[in-house]
Protein backbone atom coordinates (compact mmCIF):
# COMPACT_ATOMS: atom_id res chain seq x y z
CA UNK A 1 0.00 0.00 0.00
CA UNK A 2 1.05 3.60 -0.13
CA UNK A 3 3.21 5.60 2.17
CA UNK A 4 3.89 8.91 1.24
CA UNK A 5 3.80 8.48 -2.75
CA UNK A 6 5.52 5.22 -2.77
CA UNK A 7 4.04 1.65 -2.66
CA UNK A 8 5.24 -0.60 0.02
CA UNK A 9 4.75 -3.99 0.59
CA UNK A 10 5.97 -5.33 4.25
CA UNK A 11 8.43 -7.47 3.10
CA UNK A 12 10.86 -8.18 0.18
CA UNK A 13 14.17 -9.18 -0.96
CA UNK A 14 17.30 -7.41 0.02
CA UNK A 15 19.06 -5.74 -3.23
CA UNK A 16 21.52 -8.34 -2.38
CA UNK A 17 19.46 -11.16 -2.82
CA UNK A 18 19.90 -12.99 -0.02
CA UNK A 19 18.63 -10.83 2.94
CA UNK A 20 15.41 -9.51 3.65
CA UNK A 21 13.81 -6.26 4.14
CA UNK A 22 10.85 -5.23 6.32
CA UNK A 23 9.39 -2.49 7.84
CA UNK A 24 10.01 -2.43 11.75
CA UNK A 25 6.44 -2.14 13.21
CA UNK A 26 7.35 -1.05 16.87
CA UNK A 27 8.04 2.55 15.74
CA UNK A 28 4.71 3.12 13.56
CA UNK A 29 3.36 5.79 13.69
CA UNK A 30 5.71 7.39 14.82
CA UNK A 31 8.72 6.49 12.85
CA UNK A 32 9.05 4.51 9.41
CA UNK A 33 11.64 2.26 9.45
CA UNK A 34 13.12 -0.20 7.42
CA UNK A 35 15.50 -2.94 8.92
CA UNK A 36 17.44 -5.52 6.87
CA UNK A 37 17.05 -9.28 8.44
CA UNK A 38 20.75 -11.19 7.18
CA UNK A 39 20.51 -14.02 9.21
CA UNK A 40 17.99 -16.60 11.08
CA UNK A 41 18.48 -15.61 14.02
CA UNK A 42 17.75 -11.83 12.92
CA UNK A 43 14.33 -13.45 11.39
CA UNK A 44 13.76 -14.97 14.45
CA UNK A 45 13.72 -11.72 16.76
CA UNK A 46 12.11 -10.24 14.34
CA UNK A 47 9.07 -12.08 14.60
CA UNK A 48 9.37 -12.74 18.42
CA UNK A 49 10.10 -9.71 19.35
CA UNK A 50 7.21 -8.53 16.91
CA UNK A 51 9.10 -6.06 14.54
CA UNK A 52 7.03 -7.77 12.01
CA UNK A 53 3.73 -9.06 13.19
CA UNK A 54 -0.09 -10.85 12.08
CA UNK A 55 -0.36 -14.04 11.19
CA UNK A 56 0.07 -14.12 6.78
CA UNK A 57 3.13 -11.76 7.43
CA UNK A 58 4.85 -14.11 10.54
CA UNK A 59 4.33 -17.09 8.27
CA UNK A 60 6.21 -14.91 4.72
CA UNK A 61 8.74 -14.02 6.92
CA UNK A 62 9.37 -17.32 8.31
CA UNK A 63 9.53 -18.77 5.01
CA UNK A 64 12.21 -16.38 3.83
CA UNK A 65 14.10 -17.44 7.08
CA UNK A 66 14.39 -21.15 5.62
CA UNK A 67 15.70 -20.03 2.61
CA UNK A 68 18.26 -17.53 4.57
CA UNK A 69 18.81 -20.63 6.31
CA UNK A 70 19.61 -22.87 3.23
CA UNK A 71 21.83 -20.54 1.76
CA UNK A 72 23.99 -20.60 4.45
CA UNK A 73 23.82 -24.49 4.81
CA UNK A 74 21.41 -26.48 2.74
CA UNK A 75 21.72 -29.45 5.02
CA UNK A 76 18.69 -31.63 6.42
CA UNK A 77 19.90 -30.79 9.98
CA UNK A 78 19.58 -27.07 8.86
CA UNK A 79 16.60 -27.45 7.23
CA UNK A 80 15.26 -29.30 10.56
CA UNK A 81 16.79 -27.07 13.07
CA UNK A 82 15.28 -23.55 11.27
CA UNK A 83 12.09 -24.87 11.51
CA UNK A 84 12.55 -25.43 15.38
CA UNK A 85 14.04 -22.28 15.80
CA UNK A 86 11.10 -20.34 14.09
CA UNK A 87 8.67 -22.45 15.21
CA UNK A 88 9.46 -21.28 18.44
CA UNK A 89 9.52 -17.76 18.12
CA UNK A 90 5.33 -17.22 18.45
CA UNK A 91 2.75 -20.18 19.62
CA UNK A 92 -0.33 -18.59 18.52
CA UNK A 93 -0.79 -17.89 14.61
CA UNK A 94 -0.74 -21.21 12.77
CA UNK A 95 0.60 -19.37 9.38
CA UNK A 96 4.13 -19.52 11.15
CA UNK A 97 3.65 -23.74 11.31
CA UNK A 98 1.69 -23.68 7.45
CA UNK A 99 4.54 -21.48 5.92
CA UNK A 100 7.64 -23.84 7.93
CA UNK A 101 5.87 -27.21 7.16
CA UNK A 102 5.34 -25.63 3.22
CA UNK A 103 9.20 -24.71 2.97
CA UNK A 104 9.70 -28.51 4.07
CA UNK A 105 7.79 -30.24 2.06
CA UNK A 106 9.32 -28.54 -1.06
CA UNK A 107 12.98 -28.73 0.34
CA UNK A 108 13.14 -31.84 1.95
CA UNK A 109 12.75 -33.97 -1.36
CA UNK A 110 15.46 -31.54 -3.29
CA UNK A 111 19.61 -32.42 -4.10
CA UNK A 112 21.08 -29.78 -1.18
CA UNK A 113 22.48 -27.85 -4.73
CA UNK A 114 18.93 -27.14 -5.61
CA UNK A 115 17.23 -25.91 -1.84
CA UNK A 116 18.65 -22.26 -1.76
CA UNK A 117 17.32 -20.96 -4.96
CA UNK A 118 14.15 -23.01 -4.70
CA UNK A 119 13.58 -21.82 -1.40
CA UNK A 120 13.62 -17.86 -2.32
CA UNK A 121 11.57 -19.10 -4.86
CA UNK A 122 8.82 -20.38 -2.89
CA UNK A 123 9.32 -17.70 0.04
CA UNK A 124 8.81 -15.47 -2.75
CA UNK A 125 5.75 -17.08 -4.38
CA UNK A 126 3.91 -17.52 -0.78
CA UNK A 127 4.57 -13.72 -0.77
CA UNK A 128 2.37 -13.02 -4.22
CA UNK A 129 0.19 -15.99 -2.68
CA UNK A 130 -0.81 -13.97 0.18
CA UNK A 131 -1.08 -10.93 -1.98
CA UNK A 132 -3.85 -12.51 -4.21
CA UNK A 133 -5.37 -14.15 -1.56
CA UNK A 134 -6.39 -11.11 -0.09
CA UNK A 135 -7.81 -9.74 -2.80
CA UNK A 136 -9.95 -12.28 -3.06
CA UNK A 137 -11.06 -11.62 0.30
CA UNK A 138 -11.47 -8.21 -0.14
CA UNK A 139 -14.06 -8.55 -3.28
CA UNK A 140 -16.12 -10.83 -0.91
CA UNK A 141 -16.08 -8.69 1.72
CA UNK A 142 -16.99 -5.43 -0.55
CA UNK A 143 -20.23 -7.54 -1.22
CA UNK A 144 -20.68 -7.76 1.95
CA UNK A 145 -20.43 -3.77 2.71
CA UNK A 146 -22.23 -3.12 -0.60
CA UNK A 147 -25.26 -4.24 0.75
CA UNK A 148 -25.03 -2.64 4.19
CA UNK A 149 -24.02 0.42 2.03
CA UNK A 150 -27.73 -0.15 -0.38
CA UNK A 151 -29.75 0.21 2.82
CA UNK A 152 -28.39 3.49 3.81
CA UNK A 153 -29.82 6.85 3.57
CA UNK A 154 -27.55 9.44 1.48
CA UNK A 155 -25.01 10.98 3.41
CA UNK A 156 -24.49 7.64 5.74
CA UNK A 157 -21.96 5.94 5.91
CA UNK A 158 -21.67 2.26 6.78
CA UNK A 159 -19.78 2.18 10.17
CA UNK A 160 -17.28 -0.85 10.83
CA UNK A 161 -15.49 -1.61 14.10
CA UNK A 162 -12.05 -3.47 13.85
CA UNK A 163 -9.84 -5.10 16.85
CA UNK A 164 -5.96 -4.94 16.65
CA UNK A 165 -4.37 -4.77 13.29
CA UNK A 166 -5.59 -6.97 10.41
CA UNK A 167 -4.28 -4.34 7.90
CA UNK A 168 -2.00 -4.20 4.91
CA UNK A 169 0.98 -4.36 8.22
CA UNK A 170 -0.37 -7.60 9.47
CA UNK A 171 -0.17 -9.38 5.43
CA UNK A 172 2.35 -8.56 2.59
CA UNK A 173 -0.31 -5.97 1.48
CA UNK A 174 -4.19 -4.67 1.13
CA UNK A 175 -4.74 -7.10 4.99
CA UNK A 176 -7.62 -9.06 5.40
CA UNK A 177 -10.15 -7.10 7.58
CA UNK A 178 -8.83 -3.84 5.62
CA UNK A 179 -8.78 -5.50 2.18
CA UNK A 180 -12.80 -4.61 1.83
CA UNK A 181 -12.51 -1.32 3.36
CA UNK A 182 -9.70 -0.42 0.79
CA UNK A 183 -11.90 -1.37 -1.92
CA UNK A 184 -15.13 0.51 -0.92
CA UNK A 185 -13.35 3.18 -0.11
CA UNK A 186 -11.30 2.99 -3.56
CA UNK A 187 -15.63 2.32 -5.15
CA UNK A 188 -16.45 5.17 -3.33
CA UNK A 189 -18.85 3.77 -1.28
CA UNK A 190 -18.53 6.21 2.26
CA UNK A 191 -16.98 4.09 5.12
CA UNK A 192 -16.14 5.10 8.45
CA UNK A 193 -14.12 2.11 11.05
CA UNK A 194 -13.89 2.53 14.29
CA UNK A 195 -10.58 1.27 15.35
CA UNK A 196 -10.27 -0.74 18.84
CA UNK A 197 -6.85 0.70 20.05
CA UNK A 198 -6.05 -2.64 20.98
CA UNK A 199 -3.86 -2.58 24.27
CA UNK A 200 -1.83 -3.65 25.36
CA UNK A 201 0.47 -3.15 22.10
CA UNK A 202 -1.86 -1.23 21.01
CA UNK A 203 -1.83 -2.47 17.02
CA UNK A 204 -5.06 -0.26 16.48
CA UNK A 205 -3.97 2.92 17.41
CA UNK A 206 -0.27 2.50 16.38
CA UNK A 207 -1.25 0.20 13.08
CA UNK A 208 -4.74 0.20 11.97
CA UNK A 209 -4.92 4.04 12.70
CA UNK A 210 -1.74 4.89 10.69
CA UNK A 211 -3.02 3.11 7.97
CA UNK A 212 -6.44 4.26 7.50
CA UNK A 213 -4.82 8.08 8.10
CA UNK A 214 -2.45 6.99 5.38
CA UNK A 215 -5.01 5.96 2.70
CA UNK A 216 -7.59 8.63 3.67
CA UNK A 217 -10.58 6.02 5.64
CA UNK A 218 -12.66 8.38 7.54
CA UNK A 219 -11.62 6.71 11.32
CA UNK A 220 -12.41 6.97 14.51
CA UNK A 221 -9.85 5.74 17.79
CA UNK A 222 -11.67 4.39 20.55
CA UNK A 223 -10.64 2.72 24.01
CA UNK A 224 -11.22 -0.83 24.04
CA UNK A 225 -14.14 -1.15 26.02
CA UNK A 226 -16.24 1.05 23.71
CA UNK A 227 -17.31 -1.44 21.71
CA UNK A 228 -20.40 -2.15 23.27
CA UNK A 229 -21.49 0.86 24.41
CA UNK A 230 -21.27 1.68 20.38
CA UNK A 231 -22.70 -1.22 19.27
CA UNK A 232 -26.33 -0.60 22.24
CA UNK A 233 -26.34 2.82 20.54
CA UNK A 234 -26.69 1.62 16.60
CA UNK A 235 -22.94 3.19 16.04
CA UNK A 236 -21.87 -0.18 14.19
CA UNK A 237 -23.22 -1.74 11.11
CA UNK A 238 -20.69 -4.96 11.22
CA UNK A 239 -17.58 -6.01 13.11
CA UNK A 240 -14.61 -6.97 10.63
CA UNK A 241 -11.67 -8.64 12.72
CA UNK A 242 -8.58 -11.12 11.83
CA UNK A 243 -7.67 -14.00 13.12
CA UNK A 244 -4.43 -16.50 14.01
CA UNK A 245 -5.79 -19.45 13.72
CA UNK A 246 -9.17 -21.06 12.73
CA UNK A 247 -10.04 -23.73 14.06
CA UNK A 248 -11.88 -27.13 11.15
CA UNK A 249 -14.98 -25.80 13.02
CA UNK A 250 -14.73 -22.06 12.70
CA UNK A 251 -13.68 -21.29 15.99
CA UNK A 252 -11.66 -18.20 15.74
CA UNK A 253 -8.90 -17.29 17.79
CA UNK A 254 -7.51 -13.93 17.44
CA UNK A 255 -6.40 -10.64 19.63
CA UNK A 256 -7.37 -10.69 23.31
CA UNK A 257 -10.26 -8.90 23.21
CA UNK A 258 -12.48 -10.05 20.05
CA UNK A 259 -14.19 -12.10 22.16
CA UNK A 260 -15.94 -9.47 23.90
CA UNK A 261 -16.62 -7.78 20.57
CA UNK A 262 -18.44 -11.21 19.09
CA UNK A 263 -20.62 -11.42 22.55
CA UNK A 264 -21.38 -7.86 22.47
CA UNK A 265 -21.96 -7.83 18.83
CA UNK A 266 -24.28 -10.81 19.26
CA UNK A 267 -26.37 -9.41 22.44
CA UNK A 268 -27.05 -6.07 19.90
CA UNK A 269 -27.73 -8.21 16.40
CA UNK A 270 -24.54 -6.42 14.80
CA UNK A 271 -22.68 -8.81 12.12
CA UNK A 272 -19.31 -9.55 13.18
CA UNK A 273 -17.27 -11.03 10.65
CA UNK A 274 -13.95 -12.78 10.43
CA UNK A 275 -11.22 -12.31 7.46
CA UNK A 276 -8.88 -15.37 6.72
CA UNK A 277 -6.42 -16.55 3.79
CA UNK A 278 -7.07 -20.28 4.07
CA UNK A 279 -3.69 -20.66 5.62
CA UNK A 280 -4.90 -19.25 8.66
CA UNK A 281 -7.15 -22.41 9.42
CA UNK A 282 -5.97 -25.10 11.48
CA UNK A 283 -7.59 -28.54 9.70
CA UNK A 284 -6.22 -30.40 12.78
CA UNK A 285 -7.82 -28.37 15.39
CA UNK A 286 -11.60 -29.39 16.35
CA UNK A 287 -11.65 -26.88 19.38
CA UNK A 288 -10.00 -24.16 19.52
CA UNK A 289 -11.24 -23.17 23.59
CA UNK A 290 -8.91 -26.74 24.44
CA UNK A 291 -6.29 -26.92 21.66
CA UNK A 292 -5.17 -23.39 20.86
CA UNK A 293 -2.13 -22.70 22.45
CA UNK A 294 -2.50 -19.02 24.02
CA UNK A 295 0.63 -16.85 23.72
CA UNK A 296 1.60 -15.42 27.13
CA UNK A 297 3.82 -11.96 26.48
CA UNK A 298 5.67 -9.94 29.13
CA UNK A 299 3.54 -8.10 31.56
CA UNK A 300 5.76 -5.24 30.99
CA UNK A 301 3.97 -4.69 27.55
CA UNK A 302 0.69 -4.29 29.80
CA UNK A 303 2.32 -1.99 32.51
CA UNK A 304 4.77 0.37 30.08
CA UNK A 305 3.19 2.20 27.12
CA UNK A 306 5.36 3.48 24.57
CA UNK A 307 4.49 6.91 23.24
CA UNK A 308 5.52 10.29 21.67
CA UNK A 309 7.28 13.04 23.65
CA UNK A 310 6.01 16.57 23.41
CA UNK A 311 9.74 16.64 23.08
CA UNK A 312 9.18 13.97 20.00
CA UNK A 313 11.68 11.89 21.61
CA UNK A 314 9.27 8.00 20.98
CA UNK A 315 9.41 7.36 25.16
CA UNK A 316 8.05 4.66 27.54
CA UNK A 317 6.27 5.13 30.33
CA UNK A 318 5.33 2.94 33.53
CA UNK A 319 1.41 3.26 34.43
CA UNK A 320 1.32 0.61 37.45
CA UNK A 321 2.52 0.79 40.56
CA UNK A 322 6.72 -0.55 40.17
CA UNK A 323 5.26 -3.92 42.42
CA UNK A 324 2.10 -4.63 40.35
CA UNK A 325 2.44 -7.84 38.02
CA UNK A 326 0.36 -8.00 35.10
CA UNK A 327 -0.53 -10.91 33.21
CA UNK A 328 -0.88 -10.67 29.32
CA UNK A 329 -2.29 -13.08 27.43
CA UNK A 330 -2.30 -12.38 23.60
CA UNK A 331 -5.19 -14.15 22.26
CA UNK A 332 -8.70 -15.37 22.91
CA UNK A 333 -10.93 -17.84 21.27
CA UNK A 334 -14.18 -17.02 19.89
CA UNK A 335 -16.40 -19.92 19.66
CA UNK A 336 -17.94 -20.41 15.85
CA UNK A 337 -21.87 -20.06 17.16
CA UNK A 338 -20.73 -16.03 17.72
CA UNK A 339 -19.60 -16.03 14.41
CA UNK A 340 -21.45 -14.61 11.58
CA UNK A 341 -19.45 -15.46 8.46
CA UNK A 342 -15.89 -16.30 7.65
CA UNK A 343 -14.87 -14.21 4.85
CA UNK A 344 -12.48 -16.10 3.03
CA UNK A 345 -10.39 -16.30 -0.38
CA UNK A 346 -12.95 -18.29 -2.03
CA UNK A 347 -15.79 -16.83 -0.29
CA UNK A 348 -17.82 -16.41 2.65
CA UNK A 349 -18.70 -19.37 4.74
CA UNK A 350 -20.79 -20.11 7.89
CA UNK A 351 -18.71 -20.64 10.82
CA UNK A 352 -18.91 -24.66 11.09
CA UNK A 353 -17.11 -27.23 10.13
CA UNK A 354 -19.96 -28.02 6.87
CA UNK A 355 -19.56 -24.53 5.95
CA UNK A 356 -15.65 -24.53 5.23
CA UNK A 357 -15.46 -27.91 4.26
CA UNK A 358 -18.38 -26.66 1.57
CA UNK A 359 -15.74 -24.24 0.81
CA UNK A 360 -12.77 -26.53 0.97
CA UNK A 361 -13.58 -29.38 0.31
CA UNK A 362 -9.99 -30.94 -0.38
CA UNK A 363 -8.98 -29.99 3.03
O1 LIG B 1 0.14 -10.09 18.16
P1 LIG B 1 -0.09 -9.72 16.72
O2 LIG B 1 0.00 -8.26 16.46
O3 LIG B 1 0.76 -10.54 15.78
O4 LIG B 1 -1.59 -10.15 16.47
C1 LIG B 1 -2.20 -9.90 15.23
C2 LIG B 1 -3.63 -10.18 15.21
O5 LIG B 1 -4.23 -10.63 16.16
C3 LIG B 1 -4.32 -9.98 13.90
O6 LIG B 1 -5.62 -9.53 14.08
C4 LIG B 1 -4.32 -11.33 13.18
O7 LIG B 1 -3.00 -11.84 13.05
C5 LIG B 1 -4.89 -11.27 11.86
S1 LIG B 1 -3.78 -10.47 10.79
C6 LIG B 1 -4.34 -10.44 9.22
Amino acid sequence: MRVGDKHFRTIWLNDDGRAVDIIDQRWLPHEFRIVTLSTVEDVATAIRDMWVRGAPLIGVTAAYGVAIAMRADPSDEALEAVWHTLHETRPTAINLRWALDEMTRLLKPLPVAERADAAYARAAEIADEDVELNRSIGSHGLTLIRQIAASKKPGESVNILTHCNAGWLATVDYGTATAPIYMATEEGISVHVYVDETRPRNQGAQLTAWEMAGHGVPHTLVVDNAGGHLMQRGQVDMVIVGTDRTTANGDVCNKIGTYLKALAARDNGVPFYVALPSPTIDWTVKDGLAEIPIEERSGDEVSLVWGRAPSGEVVQVRISPDETEAANPAFDVTPARLVTGLITERGVAEASAEGLKGLFPES
